[in-house]
């Protein structure tokens, strides 16, 4: 794992940069997207690499990493609508390019099936971005998702509903109850993985995620069977790293031609 702390500025303009490097050697990547507030910051960076430097996306193809099961189609909160809002509608991203896991279909088992099949179809993800949950969850893989898990139906803890009442005017009994996420197993196939983490409140979950053992009950650390994967982090979200100034030296020391620019 390449552990990277710094400034929240700087952390936004690295996964920008790693996006952004991957559409100009391949035009038509398929990069992984995720929600909530952490990559909010790298849209942004993404949209003013479209406006001000001409990145394309007119042949790369989107995957979300997952959807709240029955949010009405129009709701703002619904993962589609957060990326169209926040990314898609601002890098020319046309909507048959940007594909979620379908929360309002009648057999959700299906979906989730079909979800995997469209992945695999794309020929697989090359850049996934990622967040993590206070209780180590990424995407919506709760504590005691199998390691190997696939996309499916999952059921929302009350931390992460109470984590995610923000988003709906501050109601946990708001926010849905089940979910459809990408699996363990699905995240682990994506060529690279870009992890950001912000705060404190996220310490304890990074901390398991770079240097705990590989448990089912903190699911982020299965990133450690990945073979590259880039973790983004502020000194808050670093605080508890034994292994924190070590990263910072061998950040510095790092050979230019290390990808992550
Ligand atoms: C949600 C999303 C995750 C995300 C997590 C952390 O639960 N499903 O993909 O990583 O929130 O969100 P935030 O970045 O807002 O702390």
């Amino acid at each position: 794992m390449e552990v990277v702390i710094a400034p929240a500025e700087e952390l936004a303009r690295r996964a920008a940069g790693a996006v952004a490097a991957l559409l100009r050697r391949k035009p038509d990547a398929v990069i992984g997207l995720a929600t909530g507030s952490s990559p909010l910051d790298v849209y942004e960076e993404l949209a003013r690499l479209h406006a001000e430097e001409g990145l394309s996306f007119a042949q790369a193809r989107g995957f979300l990493l997952d959807e709240y099961v029955g949010l009405p189609a129009d709701h703002p909160e619904r993962y589609r609508n957060v990326i169209e809002r926040e990314l898609a509608s601002r890098v020319g991203w046309a909507p048959e390019q940007v594909h979620g896991p379908d929360g309002l279909a009648d057999d959700l088992g299906a979906a989730c099936t079909a979800y995997e099949r469209a992945i695999r179809g794309a020929g697989g993800i090359d850049l996934q971005l990622l967040g993590i949950g206070t209780n180590g969850h990424i995407a919506f893989n709760e504590p005691a998702s199998a390691l190997a898990s696939r996309t499916r139906v999952e059921a929302l803890t009350l931390q992460t509903r109470r984590d995610n009442a923000r988003f709906f005017g501050g109601d946990v009994e708001q926010v849905p109850t089940l979910c459809l996420t990408q699996g363990l197993g699905t995240i682990l196939e994506a060529r690279r993985l870009v992890m950001l983490a912000r705060g404190e409140h996220k310490a304890e979950a990074v901390r398991q995620m770079v240097e705990g053992p590989v448990s089912a009950m903190w699911p982020a650390t299965a990133l450690q069977h990945h073979p590259h994967v880039t973790v983004l982090v502020d000194d808050a979200a670093a605080s508890r790293l034994t292994m924190a100034d070590h990263s910072r030296v061998a950040d510095r020391s790092r050979l230019p031609c290390a990808d992550i620019s």
